[in-house]
């Protein structure tokens, strides 16, 4: 049982991982030459830095990997792309919504995981850490009190949940 949740940890933290890589692609795709494209810049080399960590976890806990991985990485570049070439605000809310949900997500794991993998769970309270100076980045600008930003960002919550669910089973 103790070994199941773990491996599903393991999967869907690389789903995740993959899904966050993606997003910052996609704005970076439409924003590359846009003064905001440094910090997507950073954020993205960031993920790329966590996706590879779940990588080497899925080899060495024997995990295997999400059968919806080529979903997940159109899915979350087209997210970026679509997010990005509706401005600024919503490029930030994308960042908001996704982090705010991932952070969720890692204090649980990280709960969870205490005194049953402790070199994992050092891990996910690393990466937690991280993804709160995303979210502080986000914070920084304004990410939209109108209605089309807060539906934006539910919707995202939305669709990040239920990616976040089904990455643990399949
Ligand atoms: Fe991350
Ligand atoms: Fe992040």
């Amino acid at each position: 049982m103790l070994k199941k949740k773990i491996k599903e940890i393991i999967r869907v933290n690389q789903a995740g991982e993959l899904g966050a890589v993606q997003i910052y692609k996609g704005q970076l795709a439409v924003l590359k030459n846009k003064p905001i494209s440094k910090d997507l810049l950073d954020m993205l080399k960031k993920e790329n830095k966590h996706y590879e960590k779940f990588n080497e976890l899925i080899l060495t806990y024997k995990v295997r990997p999400t059968i919806l991985s080529p979903i997940w990485k159109a899915g979350a570049f087209g997210l970026g792309a679509l997010t990005a070439i509706m401005g600024k605000k919503s490029t930030l809310a994308c960042t908001e919504a996704v982090e705010e949900v991932i952070i969720d997500h890692y204090e649980k794991q990280s709960k969870y995981l205490k005194g049953k993998d402790s070199k994992l769970c050092k891990i996910t309270e690393k990466f937690c850490k991280e993804e709160k100076e995303h979210l502080d980045f986000a914070n920084k600008h304004d990410t939209g009190k109108d209605l089309l930003h807060i539906t934006l960002k539910k919707g995202i919550k939305i669709i990040s949940k239920t990616a976040i669910r089904i990455s643990e089973k399949i």
